[in-house]
């Protein structure tokens, strides 16, 4: 599994244009891109971070982290996933660092998401999907999601990089994810939705193959 996220995540090497700022995702996956970056001394300016923890990964490698507004909008974006469909959409947040995951993507010509290729499935949902929201707005959103047929299920004592909280919305089969997407946006309350549905991935690495988008 170890081997499987390193092979994709050195892929993505090659997506990467020298003198360019990369937007850098999180989670384990994510950390063997950076270690490749750390390798190359010079061959990126430098990165935009999607959380504290890569941020403090990519300094101690000796790579600048850059402000998103003085650099966006990027070339490259390079991140894990959760799960991921054959449509290229995603669940992500897992490793709670959705919100500025999305940022990060949406501000990005290329989003290529690497990942061990378990994560690939016919239908998003199996993994509980993860949904930020506003301290004070934690019940209420949960009510609102019950609505969707899943169980939402607060997960204690985790605090986002934007001092929020996280919902894992269990039991779902995400057979529309540009509509279920667009419905939890709507929920007050919320900041973010983990599921990356109305901008997908474009390239997907999966065990070091490119199996999906273009190169
Ligand atoms: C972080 O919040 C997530 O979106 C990660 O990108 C996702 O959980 C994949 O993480 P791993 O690479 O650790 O599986």
């Amino acid at each position: 599994m170890e081997n499987a996220k390193r092979l994709s995540a050195e892929r993505a090497l090659e997506f990467v244009e020298k003198g360019s700022v990369v937007g850098v995702g999180t989670g384990s996956t994510v950390r063997w891109f950076i270690e490749a970056l750390g390798r190359e001394p010079g061959l990126i300016k430098g990165a935009v971070s999607s959380s504290e923890q890569s941020s403090a990964l990519l300094r101690q490698r000796g790579i600048e982290v850059l402000d998103l507004n003085a650099e966006g909008p990027l070339g490259l974006y390079v991140d894990g996933a959760d799960e991921c469909d054959p449509q290229r959409c995603l669940i992500k947040g897992g490793g709670a660092a959705l919100t500025r995951e999305k940022i990060i993507a949406a501000a990005s010509e290329r989003f290529v998401c690497v990942l061990d290729a378990s994560k690939r499935v016919a239908v998003l949902g199996r993994f509980p999907l993860p949904v930020e929201v506003i301290p004070m707005a934690r019940s209420h959103v949960a009510r609102e999601l019950l609505k969707f047929g899943g169980q939402p299920v607060w997960r204690d004592g985790v605090v986002t990089d934007n001092g929020n909280w996280i919902l894992d919305v269990h039991g779902l089969s995400i057979t529309d994810p540009v509509a279920l997407e667009a419905r939890i946006n709507q929920i007050v309350g919320v900041v973010a939705v983990g599921l990356f549905a109305a901008r997908p991935a474009d390239v997907v690495i999966a065990d070091g193959v490119v199996v999906a988008g273009s190169v």
